[in-house]
């Protein structure tokens, strides 16, 4: 063995001698540093030798892979120097193109959502995806026998404390800014939330909301008409049409829902729209005073208004692309092109 190792040590000192480009220093790597290399495999073969002659080889072995490795660090470096001046690159083959990354577009108009609200003096909160049936349902005054609650529509989390689920909307967040803050309160809070669904092109099990909340005194649902509309304009063009129908939230009162002319047929009805020409992107209302009650502020003193945009659906529109799926593809085709 000792004999095998002394072959292997004369073999790489002279290789290392001729190494003169830096290819021959990759494949000087590849014959012997990797783990499928000479080096490892006669380490391997440590086992098989009697107590006595293992440190022996071992420190040998040891030895010539430390001078092996350094022999190859300086060969590198000297390489990496002298690059402009041994030229054993074709300079004229044609280059590799590489990919500049970019963000998804789900966050470039998540970040678009988020500046507009900002500019519009709201702050920013996040609250956890993993949420308890307090603050997702009961403080939003979800009756017990709610629907929304049923198996079809929440994941529940098997856990000790037996309350736990992940997130089906951004409200709870709300709770959480109404229970940590003193009024006035104007924040918006995005993030994932999930919905034990179906899949198809228009909805996913897990998806993204924006939801916004603004409490002071008197606030009145022209100021939460004004802010959605304002908001909406500036993310889909002036010339876009809105409208708001009534529509009911357990925790808005008066609550509405806000839609928006299609992107595609433009108003004119098509399979995006289910032939209406409006697409649904919000819903909102006014705080409902069972929610502020929950929360410790006094429903005589203050009142506040709430809507939560769906984010996939703003993207869709912005983008044009008409199968919520593709957008968690992974397919860098689709991807690339925003
Ligand atoms: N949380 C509601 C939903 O997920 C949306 C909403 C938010 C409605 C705030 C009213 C006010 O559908």
């Amino acid at each position: 063995m000792i004999d095998k190792i002394k072959d292997l040590a004369e073999e790489i000192k002279t290789s290392i001698n001729s190494i003169d480009t830096a290819g021959k220093l990759e494949e000087f790597r590849l014959k012997h540093l990797v783990k499928k290399g000479t080096i490892q495999a006669h380490f391997d073969e440590l086992k098989t030798l009697s107590k006595e002659l293992k440190p022996i080889a071992g420190k040998e072995l040891n030895q010539l892979r430390e001078f092996a490795q350094n022999a190859y660090n300086s060969l590198l470096e000297k390489f990496s120097q002298n690059q402009s001046t041994e030229l054993d690159i074709d300079l004229t083959l044609p280059g590799k193109s590489s990919f500049i990354g970019r963000f998804h577009p789900v966050r470039q108009i998540l970040d678009e959502m988020v500046e507009i609200f900002i500019s519009m003096g709201f702050s920013v909160a996040e609250g956890p995806d993993i949420e308890d049936m307090y603050h997702n349902f009961d403080a939003l005054n979800f009756p017990p026998e709610h629907p929304a609650r049923d198996m079809q529509d929440t994941f529940f989390i098997t856990s000790e404390r037996g309350d736990l689920l992940l997130r089906t909307h951004t409200s709870p967040v709300q709770i959480r800014i109404m229970e940590n803050q003193m009024a006035p309160i104007r924040t918006i809070m995005p993030g994932r939330v999930y919905r034990n669904e179906a899949i198809s092109a228009r909805s996913l099990a897990e998806f993204h909301q924006i939801e916004g909340l603004y409490i002071d005194k008197d606030v009145s649902f022209a100021e939460l008409k004004g802010t959605m509309i304002v908001f909406a304009q500036k993310m889909y063009g002036f010339d876009s049409k809105f409208r708001f129908r009534p529509s009911f939230f357990p925790f808005t009162e008066p609550s509405a829902e806000m839609d928006i002319t299609c992107f595609l047929c433009k108003g004119k009805g098509c399979r995006v729209c289910k032939y209406s020409g409006w697409l649904e992107i919000a819903g909102c209302g006014l705080v409902h005073p069972n929610v502020l009650k929950n929360c410790g502020i006094e429903p005589e003193d203050y009142s506040g208004y709430a809507f939560g945009f769906g984010i996939e659906r703003v993207a869709m529109l912005r983008t044009g692309i008409d199968d919520i799926r593709l957008f968690y593809d992974n397919d860098i085709r689709v991807l690339k092109q925003f």
